[in-house]
């Protein structure tokens, strides 16, 4: 009986497409109606907070300067990534990223916790000439980096625009952000920097007293995946305090 009503939804098409048309749109709301009534779909995930002034320039150089074109800042929950990057990506760690800089086009490695990997020497002399230590990179040199001064004109701006789009900066913040931006690239700084951004890592990245593009990119570079503070973070917690 159940067969012979299939073979009539099998014969005939209009049939056969009105009934499909109903399932997926069934399937449809009850997988999309409830994201609706969701106050966040990002759980909260201790130690995140807005990027400094100093970061989120190195991250516009790094925009600027496509970067992404070759790298994606996504460890996806697969063994073998898990095992090269490290714990793969939480959507906490990308919530104050604007844009985003998720993917899967990798013609180098994945960023999104080189922080840390290696020394600020390093950095410089990788992206003055990334084949003086990777003999065989195909990444292009960026030595113009530390021929450019930069200078924090329009940092506050920057923020204010980030905030408008839901990042926390707060008016200290926005009223601070020339000091740290100066202060964070600086050996001998005041530590406002690291009070405002807990974990924001000071000192002159790229050796120069001057603070320039390198500087920025490469405390960019230093702070990414850094901080989640993952010997401490358990995904029941997370789960249970949505
Ligand atoms: C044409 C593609 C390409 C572009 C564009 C590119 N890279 Fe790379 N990058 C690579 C490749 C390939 C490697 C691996 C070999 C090496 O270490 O140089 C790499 C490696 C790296 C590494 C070391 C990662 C690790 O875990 O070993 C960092 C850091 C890095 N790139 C940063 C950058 C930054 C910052 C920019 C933009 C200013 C950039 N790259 C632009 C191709 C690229």
């Amino acid at each position: 009986m159940a067969l012979e009503g299939h073979k009539k939804i099998e014969t005939n098409a209009t049939l056969l497409l009105t009934l499909s048309f109903l399932v997926v749109t069934i399937g449809g709301i009850v997988e999309i109606a409830p994201l609706f009534y969701l106050e966040n779909t990002i759980e909260d995930v201790d130690g995140m907070r807005p990027y400094s002034p100093l970061e989120l320039a190195g991250r516009e150089i790094y925009i600027r300067e496509g970067c992404y074109v070759c790298h994606s800042q996504m460890i996806r929950p697969m063994r073998d990534e898990v095992e090269r990057y490290g714990h793969y990506s939480l959507a906490a760690e990308s919530q104050y990223d604007h844009p985003f800089q998720w993917g899967s086009k990798r013609t180098g490695p994945d960023l999104a916790r080189v922080g840390g990997r290696y020394s600020d020497e390093w950095h410089v002399d990788h992206l003055m000439n990334p084949q003086s230590v990777v003999p065989e990179s195909v990444m292009p040199s960026y030595a113009f980096l530390a021929d450019n001064v930069l200078r924090p004109t329009y940092i506050a701006d920057l923020m204010s625009t980030h905030r408008l789009v839901g990042v926390p900066y707060t008016d200290e913040m926005i009223a601070e952000a020339q000091v740290d931006f100066i202060q964070q690239a600086t050996d001998f700084g005041d530590p406002g920097v690291v009070e405002r951004y807990p974990g924001a890592q000071q000192r002159d990245f790229d050796g120069n007293p001057e603070v320039t593009e390198m500087d920025a990119l490469i405390a960019y570079m230093q702070m990414l995946g850094t901080l989640v503070d993952f010997s401490t973070f358990s995904e029941g917690e997370a789960v249970a305090s949505r």
